[in-house]
């Protein structure tokens, strides 16, 4: 018994964060994936030769519980994608993970039950999340969240009292650039972080849907083709993202440069250090600023594929 399967990473054009709260987000699968393999195990439960543990395999085990197998387990991954650099790495590791085990306990496995399921494990170790990156991971091309059902509808996923419409969207046909700082900044204490503002005080859910109002215009804009107004908007959202307390010196050097060759760029994830993503038609250019300014550059393309299994 042996099961592979592998998942995308993904970027944040636009939501990030009040996604949580129910506002819109669009967002795109990119070709650097997450693997996992799967076959039994003869004495206990371990990843990459290591005996499972809550402390370092937190979302795998959050997996495991959510699928209900008992049976010991020999878990492989491996990850293209940095952790805690705002691609989406533990989304894929979840969907690629969820992929395997749902194989391995029903053998039909469909993207709409990886979604949800990826969804609970992100909601479980995170403490809060939206379906934004494990529907993006899932289903691969992008995605745009929405409170109301609209066209190219695949699923809805809620929570509490929280519904989240996910749609298909295809690729843009536009160019990124992302920028790693290299501060390794983990999701969970920037989503909690958020929610103690969000819960506290008003003016933290005007900023939440004045990014609700940005995400929108900018889908409608990106679906027009006008790149230059997308770019404003990235600028605009990244303002308010700075003002929600998710930015980070080093995002804003980044961030700052890029704009000299860019039509927009901003924070994308979690922030808190993590990426930021610049939109432009001279990629070189904005990579060698980046680096110039000590982040990592990611000349990335989006992809249409979600969760796959085999090699
Ligand atoms: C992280 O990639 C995106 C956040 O909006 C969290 C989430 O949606 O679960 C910050």
């Amino acid at each position: 018994m042996k099961v592979k399967a592998s998942a995308p990473g993904k970027i944040i054009l636009f939501g990030e964060h009040a996604v949580v709260y129910g506002e819109p987000a669009l967002a795109l699968a990119v070709n650097k994936r997450s693997f996992c393999e799967i076959s039994s195990s003869s004495s206990e439960t371990t990843v990459n030769g290591y005996p499972i543990q809550e402390e370092y395999h937190s979302y795998i085990l959050e997996c495991l519980n959510r699928v209900g197998i008992d049976d010991d387990l020999k878990i492989e991954t491996e990850s293209e994608l940095p952790s805690g650099a705002g691609m989406g790495s533990s989304a894929a590791i979840s969907v690629s993970t969820l992929g395997c085990l749902r194989k391995l306990a029903e053998n039909e496995v469909t993207e709409e039950q990886i979604a949800e399921d990826a969804f609970n494990v992100e909601f479980e170790v995170q403490g809060n999340a939206s379906p934004i990156d494990t529907s993006t991971s899932t289903h691969g091309s992008a995605i745009m969240v929405s409170e109301e059902k609209e066209e190219d509808f695949l699923w809805e996923i809620g929570k509490k009292e929280k519904r989240w419409n996910i749609h298909h969207r295809p690729i843009p046909d536009v160019k990124f650039v992302i920028g790693d700082t290299g501060v390794h900044s983990p999701t969970a204490p920037l989503v909690k972080k958020v929610k103690r503002f969000y819960e506290k005080n008003n003016f933290a859910k005007e900023i939440v849907e004045d990014i609700g109002r940005i995400v929108r215009k900018g889908s409608s804009h990106l679906e027009s083709g006008d790149i230059e107004r997308v770019g404003e908007l990235m600028d605009e959202n990244q303002r308010l993202l700075s003002i929600l307390g998710v930015s980070h010196p080093k995002l804003e050097r980044l961030i700052k440069g890029a704009r000299k060759y860019s039509y927009g760029a901003k924070l994308t994830g979690a922030g808190g250090g993590g990426s930021m993503i610049a939109l432009t038609d001279q990629p070189e250019k904005v990579a060698e600023v980046i680096e110039r300014r000590g982040g990592k550059p990611y000349i990335l393309n989006s992809t249409e594929m979600g969760l796959s299994f085999g090699e």
